[in-house]
């Protein structure tokens, strides 16, 4: 390792450029997995975690084009009957009518209690099947393999799974936990650029709210990492996931510190509605609330100016916008006061407070907010 973080560690070794992550929570333990290749062995972990004669595999459609076919035949090889259950790709689909017509065809399939389900792709797909897993005959094994940088580091750990209702994102779910998350870099090579610096932008998150280490590294790698350098990856993903599942394991449920994930995400989340959901990737709008927070940070005397100019230098530099068009004044504190993160009525807000840590602070006046999104305002 380059570096300790803080908190209660999580168990970890690197081996043969193998990072495993174990998570262990009052009641459940299992291990987050990372190296380059690793999906050839999904067959044979698969098999030995839940043994059963049929599986579901998971994928929407464009994951499915890329990876269906040769994940299909690992399973096939470890002696798994496999169904592949495929749905549209897409936010949009993250929806009960996938999940209903998921659980249909689980039946059709023959899956039983023992049969395990396969999450194979992005965050949505991690969060939807990972539902229905959860639910479909009271809850069946469940494997994550996640496919997308964001749900590398950030969905695939900590076992938040939900869908999208009308009046908004995630209102549905729960918490459930795979037997095992794979984590094979080499998937990244085919994920589109824009999807990739997207999930970098929640990286730079995990450095900036919970160690400034993780965030010097990152800004020192980056050439690597944008260049997709296998090693660097898989440091890249095991540092984040690491820090991820420290904050998870002391927090599952959010009361604590878990909330400090949320950094950027008050203003994110409001930038995503007010923008039209599909304008903006989830991480291209968190950077931007990230730089709204750290600004407002400065301006409230919480941190330094070195870190704003800091966090805006690396997002430029993975091309992430710093600045945007953005909606009225009105609509964006609207859209805040709607956001699950108000709590009696009082917005709290994630303000680092240098690099490496952040403060929930539910006092911030509203024209100091005002203030912060004309700083983004291009
Ligand atoms: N559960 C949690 O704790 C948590 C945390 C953060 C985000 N999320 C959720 O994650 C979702 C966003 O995840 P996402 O950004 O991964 O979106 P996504 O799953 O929609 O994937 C983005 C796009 O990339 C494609 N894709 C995936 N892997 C690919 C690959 N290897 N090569 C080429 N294309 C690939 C997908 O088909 C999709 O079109 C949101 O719904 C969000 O709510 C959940
Ligand atoms: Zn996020």
């Amino acid at each position: 390792m380059i570096f300790r973080s803080r908190g209660p560690s999580a168990a970890a070794h690197d081996e043969n450029a193998m990072h495993t992550v174990t998570i262990q929570l009052p009641t459940h333990r299992y291990d987050v997995v990372i190296r380059s290749g690793l999906l050839a062995d999904l067959g044979e972990v698969t098999r030995r975690l839940a043994p059963a004669a049929r599986c579901g595999l998971c994928a929407d459609d464009t994951v499915d084009a890329l990876y269906g076919e040769s994940t299909q035949a690992k399973l096939r090889d470890a002696g798994f009957g496999v169904s592949r259950l495929n749905f549209p790709a897409g936010e949009d689909h993250k929806h009960i009518t996938t999940i209903s017509a998921l659980y249909s065809r689980c039946i059709e399939a023959r899956l039983d209690r023992h049969s395990p389900i396969v999450a194979l792709g992005g965050g949505v797909t991690g969060d939807m099947v990972g539902y229905v897993a959860a639910t479909y005959l009271r809850g069946v094994p469940f494997v994550q393999v996640p496919t997308t940088l964001l749900a590398m580091v950030d969905s695939s750990v900590g076992g938040k799974v939900a869908y999208n209702v009308a009046e908004g994102k995630n209102l549905i779910g729960t918490f459930y936990h795979p037997l095992v998350t794979l984590i094979d870099p080499l998937c990244l090579g085919s994920l589109p650029r824009r999807e990739l610096n997207a999930g970098l932008a929640e990286c730079v998150k995990h450095g900036l709210l919970g160690n400034a280490a993780l965030f010097d590294w990152t800004e020192s790698q980056l050439h690597n990492i944008l260049a997709l350098h296998t090693d660097t990856l898989e440091q890249l993903l095991a540092h984040n996931v690491r820090l991820k599942a420290e904050i998870v394991m002391e927090d599952e449920k959010e009361a604590g510190r878990r909330a400090l994930l949320n950094l950027g995400h008050t203003f994110g989340h409001a930038i995503e509605v007010t923008s039209g959901y599909g304008a903006l990737l989830h991480g291209e709008a968190v950077a931007l609330g990230c730089v709204t927070a750290t600004f407002l940070a400065v301006q409230q005397r919480r941190c330094g100016s070195e870190v704003l100019q800091r966090l805006e230098a690396m997002l430029s530099r993975i091309g992430l916008a710093t600045r945007a068009t953005l909606a009225s004044d009105e609509e964006l504190m609207e859209a805040m006061s709607r956001d699950k993160k108000v709590a009696n009525g009082r917005l709290r807000i994630i303000l680092p407070t240098g690099l490496g840590s952040a403060v929930i602070d539910d006092q911030v006046p509203a024209g100091a907010v005002l203030e912060a999104w004309q700083y983004i305002r291009s």
